[in-house]
């Protein structure tokens, strides 16, 4: 059980698509355990498996339960998930993501959606989601096919985050002093 090191933007496998699971076992188990160990230790609200450089169709989420939106928790693993209902409805919403530390951006998608998928032990899920929930699920499935969320920003927008990001890693890199 480790908490394993999170994929930056740059990294070739946040932009490859994952592949199916096909083996529910005790290793698949201990990786999901080490997932949400690294969100919790990122304090994120999702991780999907290309995030930390493995190319599977897996993801965790734990969206916490918040009395004034009137909103439950919700804590899974999700592999080979698949979007089979999306609403007509969208909202926008500023999001962020583990793999481009310190940057947000506003992004349109279905207010909600209804997810399949299986859970570590192979057992079939369906999950009817939400605001937060909805949105998170459709963030981390992107992941599993090689889409970040400034993909969804207008070109405008993108540039102007990739300009702030670019400028943020090289005063990141100055600071770091040689030895
Ligand atoms: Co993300």
């Amino acid at each position: 059980m480790a908490i394993r090191r999170i994929e930056i933007l740059g990294s070739e496998v946040l932009r490859t698509p994952g592949e199916e699971v096909e083996t529910f076992d005790g290793e698949l188990e201990s990786l999901v355990d080490d997932m949400f160990r690294t969100m919790y230790h990122a304090e994120g609200v999702g991780l999907a498996a290309p995030q930390i450089g493995l190319s599977l169709r897996l993801f965790v989420v734990d969206v916490p339960e918040d009395e004034d939106e009137g909103r439950e928790g919700f804590r899974a693993a999700l592999v080979n998930p698949e979007i089979i209902e999306r609403s007509a409805e969208v909202e926008k919403a500023p999001e962020g993501c583990l793999s481009i530390p310190g940057m947000e951006g506003v992004v349109e998608r279905p207010v909600s959606v209804v997810m399949e998928a299986r859970d570590p032990q192979g057992e079939p899920l369906r999950i009817e989601a939400s605001g937060l929930l909805a949105r998170a699920l459709q963030h981390e499935l992107d992941h599993l096919n090689g889409v970040l969320f400034i993909d969804h920003l207008s070109p405008l927008n993108r540039k102007m985050l990739l300009r702030k990001w670019e400028k943020a890693r090289a005063e990141a890199e100055e600071e770091t002093a040689p030895l």
